[in-house]
């Protein structure tokens, strides 16, 4: 690796999204992962994966005794009750989960999640004790217009629990338009807007908003990762296809190897 990326103050997370990807044979993916983890080079950073919710429970045994974290995707915002087909964050905490992705841009398009249902699912996480990973990003119209920090402020404004801390809330910038399709922002890009995130989360959390993670995501891949992990508030990276084989997920979790 060219770089290897660091950060003084806080540590990484490299989270991989599985989406609507994995059946119960996908555990050799975690097993194959564990494996490499113990034998290659210490890694700095904390790593999750977060597989359909159909995989938490297994995917969390085959992780056992590693540093391995398994995650949610998306929560409801109640704890129980009459809500066919949807999982709340308590029933993620008990199955094992750590953490849950909400706001994915995928959720906001295809399920009209605005900033207050965002918000309120983040405040689910925190209730069950979950860390909640809120995903911001702005289109690829929203970029050619000049929109981006004020997309990217109104989203965090909204989705970002009063109550988030640094050990309760991550932040991940995802760029609509670099998720899934090989294209990247340049690393000066990804500084600005995580610059951004940085000072509105300082704003308003004081000293928890300086500590709390931001992870990048969008087109990640073992070659690209150890650039865009170097650059400044970048901490970590929230990871979709590439995540999906333990080879191409250990290979971005070398960037904060030493
Ligand atoms: P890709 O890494 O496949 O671009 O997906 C990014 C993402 O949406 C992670 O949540």
């Amino acid at each position: 690796m060219a770089a290897t990326a660091k950060s003084p103050r806080v540590k990484a997370l490299v989270a991989g999204n599985w989406k609507m990807n994995g059946l119960k044979a996908s555990r050799k993916e975690v097993t194959a992962l564990a494996k490499r983890l113990a034998k290659g080079k210490r890694a700095s950073c904390d790593v999750l994966i977060c597989p359909p919710a159909t995989l938490v429970g297994l995917l969390k045994e085959a992780a056992k005794g590693s540093k391995i974290a398994i995650g949610g995707q998306d929560c409801h915002a109640k704890p129980s009750g009459a809500h066919t087909g949807d999982i709340s964050a308590e029933m993620l905490k008990d199955a094992g989960a750590s953490h849950v992705i909400v706001g994915h841009s995928e959720r906001r398009a295809d399920h009209g999640e605005t900033d207050a249902v965002v918000r309120a699912k983040a405040e689910a996480a925190l209730r069950a004790g979950l860390v909640a990973i809120v995903c911001v990003g702005e289109t690829e119209a929203q970029r050619d217009a000049g929109e981006t920090l004020t997309v990217i402020g109104t989203q965090l404004a909204g989705s970002l629990p009063d109550a988030a801390t640094a050990k309760t809330v991550v932040v991940a910038y995802e760029p609509v338009w670099a998720i899934g399709t090989g294209r990247t922002p340049t690393a000066d890009d990804v500084a600005k807007v995580h610059a951004a995130i940085r000072a509105a989360l300082k704003k308003r959390f004081r000293g928890e908003g300086e500590a709390m993670r931001i992870l990048y995501g969008g087109s990640v891949k073992p070659s690209n990762a150890a650039e865009l992990m170097a650059v400044p508030n970048v901490n970590g990276a929230l990871v979709g296809g590439a995540s999906l084989k333990a080879e191409d997920f250990y290979g971005i979790i070398g960037a904060y190897q030493a």
